[in-house]
C-alpha cells in the first residue's frame, strides 16, 4: 500500500510504523502533508465540496472557514480519556486507567478497517520552534482532513519537520481516526465521528491513540494529548515542567520586561490574560503574548526557568470574545482562521454570543434558523476559533526564541464565585505548590455531569499524564533544586456579590493585580500583609489610577471567611486521601499549617486599614 520510494523521508522506523497503521486501518489512500499553503487550500476546498466547511466571505474574512460539528462531538471527553501506564498506580486516582495490553487489544479491534474509504493523512509536526532544544516532534496519522488543516495552524507542520527528524530522529507516534469507515459507494456525512470514543495515552512508551472524535483536544493530538499528557510524563523523567499555562511578558515604561506563566482551568480566561490590553492609568506599559494555553518550562544554565509556547496557533473559546473583552484576539481572527460551531451570518461571516450586536437572523451552529428571540444560543458555548499565533498584534518578539523566555512568577486561578480573595502570594515555594494542588474551580464544557465545584490541581486535572501525587512531588523536588525559584500567586477574578454580579471588573483591569505581582518579584513592593491564606496586597499596593473602585469593595474582595476557609481545608482531605502513600508529606504538612493559621484568625479576617 505504502510505496516507500514515494515517502518523502529516509526514516525507516517512521515508514514502517505508517505501513503497520495503514495495514490495520485500511485507508483508500495515503497523503503526506507538506504543510504548504497550496495543500491547506486544497484540503479546505475538498472539505467545502464535502459539506464539512463553508468558505467565508473572502473580502470580510480572507482564507477562513466555518465548520459545524456533529452535535454529539463538541468538546473533549474526559470520561473517555485514558492513561494506560503499565502500573495502575502510575495513572493515579484522577485518571481513567486500563492495562496497556487490554487497551491495545480493544483498540486493534476498533481501528481494524476504520479508515476504509478515507485518506490517511501523515502529519509531521513540531511542538515548539523547529530545532529548539525545548521542542519535541510528533507524527499524527489521521483520517480527518479537518484535523490535518487545524494542525497546520496549531503546530509547525509538514516537510520541514521531516527534515529535522532526518533518518533516525525521535518522534511521538499519534494515531487518530474519526471512527467512521465508508463502505463502497457509501455517502459521507459533514462531520464523521463515532459515539464510542477513546482518547488513549501510553506514557511508558510515549504513544497516543484517539478514536471516534474530530473535535479539538480529542483530535488535534499535539495539544492536550502530547503537549500536556505525554509531555508531563516526559518532564517528570527529564526534570522539566509541561503545564496548562499561558505565558505573558509585562514591559514597564522603563523597558523592564517580566515574564509570568499562569494556570487557569479550561475556559477560565487564559486567552484573555495572555492578550491583556493595559487599561487607562497604565500608559507606557506593554503586555506581550507568548502563549495562551500550554507552557513547556526547562531550567537554564543560569539557574532561571525558561518557557516556550509549544503551539503555533490559538484554539480559543469564541463566545464572549469581542473588541471589548479581547481586541487582540479579534484582530488575530481577521484572516486564515477556522471557526468551529459558531453561527453563520446572512452575509457569509460568523457570529457568536457577545461578539457584537446580534444579527437579526443567522444560521446557528446546529444549522437551524436563529434570531435574537431564539431560546438557544447561536454558537455552542465551547465553540472555538483556530488562528495563527503570529497574527496576534501583541505577539512577543521573543515568542519563537528557541531558548524560551525567563519566568519570574507562577500564577494559579480558578473560577470561584464565593468566598475566595482576589489575589495573594504564597509564603514560599512549597506553600505555593499546596495552593496550586488544592485549587478549586466551577465546572466547564468538557467535564460533563460533575459537581459544580471540582478540585482542579494546577488546572491539570484532565491533563496530567501520570499520578497527580507524583506530579506534586515533582513540583516540590523541582523547586528544591532552584536557587531562586519563581514566586507563586493565587488569583480569583470571579468572586460575585450577593446579587450574583462579578465584584472585580476583570479583563484589562487584571493588569492592576499583575502590576503588584511584577513589583513583588522585582522587589519593589515591600509591604504585603500576612493573611491566613498568604501574603496580600493592601489597597495602597495596587495602582488604581484610571479606575473608580471603592476601597471598601477591595477590602471586601480580600476578606477571608474563617468558617468557609476552614471547611475548604477540611474538604481537601477528600482529595488528599485518594493518593494514599503517593501524597507528598509536604502537602499534608501545608494543610495543617493552613488550619493552624485559620485557628488563630478572627471569624472574618479583614485587611488592616
Ligand atoms: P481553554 O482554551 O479552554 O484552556 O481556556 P482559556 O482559559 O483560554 O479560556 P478563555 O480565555 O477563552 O476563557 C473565557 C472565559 O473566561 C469567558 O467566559 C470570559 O468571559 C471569562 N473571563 C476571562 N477573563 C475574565 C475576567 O477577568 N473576569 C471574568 N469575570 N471573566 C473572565
Ligand atoms: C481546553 O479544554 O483546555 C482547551 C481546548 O484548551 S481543547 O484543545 O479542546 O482541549
Ligand atoms: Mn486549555
Amino acid at each position: 500500500m505504502l510505496n516507500s520510494a514515494e515517502a518523502p523521508t529516509a526514516h525507516a522506523k517512521l515508514t514502517a510504523w505508517i505501513e503497520e497503521i495503514a495495514a490495520l486501518t485500511k485507508p483508500a489512500a495515503i497523503h503526506w502533508c507538506d504543510g504548504s499553503q497550496e495543500e491547506f487550500d486544497r484540503l479546505c476546498a475538498e472539505m467545502v465540496d464535502a459539506g464539512t466547511l463553508k468558505k467565508l466571505d473572502d473580502t470580510k474574512r480572507p482564507n477562513s472557514y466555518l465548520a459545524c460539528s456533529d452535535p454529539s462531538d463538541v468538546a473533549r471527553v474526559e470520561d473517555r480519556t485514558f492513561i494506560c501506564s503499565e502500573k495502575e498506580e502510575d495513572a493515579g486516582p484522577t485518571n481513567n486507567w486500563m492495562a496497556p495490553a487490554e487497551m491495545r487489544a480493544k483498540l486493534n479491534g476498533l481501528f481494524d478497517g476504520c479508515m476504509a474509504g478515507r485518506t490517511l493523512y501523515v502529519v509531521p509536526f513540531s511542538m515548539g520552534p523547529l530545532g529548539s532544544p525545548i521542542a519535541h516532534i510528533g507524527v499524527q496519522l489521521t483520517d480527518s482532513a479537518y484535523a490535518a488543516a487545524n494542525m497546520r495552524i496549531m503546530t509547525r507542520m509538514g516537510s520541514k519537520v521531516l527534515d529535522v527528524l532526518g533518518a533516525a530522529g525521535e518522534f511521538v507516534p499519534c494515531v487518530h481516526s474519526v471512527g467512521a469507515p465508508l463502505a463502497e459507494g457509501q455517502a459521507d456525512v459533514a462531520w464523521p465521528c463515532n459515539p464510542d470514543k477513546y482518547i488513549v495515552h501510553y506514557p511508558d512508551t510515549r504513544e497516543i491513540w484517539s478514536f471516534g472524535s474530530g473535535y479539538g483536544g480529542n483530535a488535534l493530538l499535539g495539544k492536550k494529548c502530547f503537549a500536556l499528557r505525554i509531555a508531563s510524563a516526559m518532564a517528570r523523567d527529564e526534570g522539566w515542567l509541561a503545564e496548562h499555562m499561558l505565558i505573558v511578558g509585562l514591559e514597564s515604561p522603563e523597558g523592564e520586561k517580566t515574564y509570568v506563566a499562569a494556570a487557569f482551568p479550561s475556559a477560565c480566561g487564559k486567552t484573555n490574560l495572555a492578550m491583556l490590553i493595559p487599561p487607562a492609568g497604565f500608559e507606557g506599559w506593554k503586555v506581550w503574548t507568548v502563549g495562551d494555553d500550554i507552557a513547556w518550562i526547562k531550567p537554564g544554565d543560569d539557574g532561571k526557568l525558561y518557557a516556550i509556547n509549544p503551539e503555533y496557533g490559538y484554539f480559543g473559546v469564541a463566545p464572549g470574545t469581542s473588541d471589548d473583552s479581547n481586541p487582540s484576539a479579534m484582530k488575530s481572527l481577521t484572516e486564515n482562521c477556522i471557526f468551529t460551531n459558531v453561527a453563520h451570518t446572512d452575509d457569509n461571516d460568523i457570529w457568536w454570543e457577545d461578539m457584537s450586536d446580534a444579527p437579526a437572523h443567522a444560521i446557528d451552529w446546529k444549522g437551524n434558523d436563529w434570531t435574537p428571540d431564539s431560546d438557544t444560543p447561536a454558537a455552542h458555548p465551547n465553540a472555538r476559533f483556530t488562528a495563527p499565533a503570529s497574527q496576534c498584534p501583541t505577539i512577543d518578539p521573543a515568542w519563537e526564541d528557541p531558548k524560551g523566555v525567563p519566568i519570574s512568577a507562577f500564577i494559579f486561578g480558578g473560577r470561584l464565585s464565593k468566598t475566595f480573595p482576589l489575589a495573594y502570594q504564597a509564603f514560599d515555594w512549597n506553600h505555593g505548590v499546596y495552593m496550586a494542588a488544592t485549587m478549586g474551580s466551577e465546572a466547564t464544557a468538557a467535564a460533563v455531569g460533575q459537581a459544580a465545584i471540582r478540585r482542579d490541581p494546577f488546572a491539570m486535572l484532565p491533563f496530567c499524564g501520570y499520578n497527580m501525587g507524583d506530579y506534586w512531588q515533582h513540583w516540590v523536588d523541582f523547586g528544591a533544586k532552584l536557587d531562586n525559584p519563581p514566586a507563586i500567586f493565587r488569583v480569583n477574578w470571579f468572586r460575585k456579590d450577593e446579587n450574583g454580579k462579578f465584584m472585580w471588573p476583570g479583563f484589562g483591569q487584571n493588569m492592576r493585580v499583575l502590576k503588584w505581582i511584577v513589583d513583588r518579584v522585582n522587589g519593589k513592593a515591600e509591604g504585603a500583609v500576612e493573611s491566613p491564606l498568604g501574603l496580600m496586597p493592601t489597597h495602597g499596593d495596587i495602582p488604581w489610577e484610571g479606575l473608580d473602585f471603592a476601597k471598601e469593595t477591595f477590602e471586601h474582595l480580600m476578606e477571608v471567611d474563617k468558617a468557609g476557609a476552614m471547611a475548604d481545608a477540611e474538604d481537601q482531605t477528600n482529595l488528599f486521601d485518594k493518593f494514599g502513600d503517593k501524597l507528598p508529606a509536604e502537602m499534608e504538612a501545608q494543610r495543617q499549617a493552613q488550619i493552624n493559621r485559620l485557628n488563630d484568625a478572627p471569624d472574618v479576617w479583614k485587611m488592616p486599614s
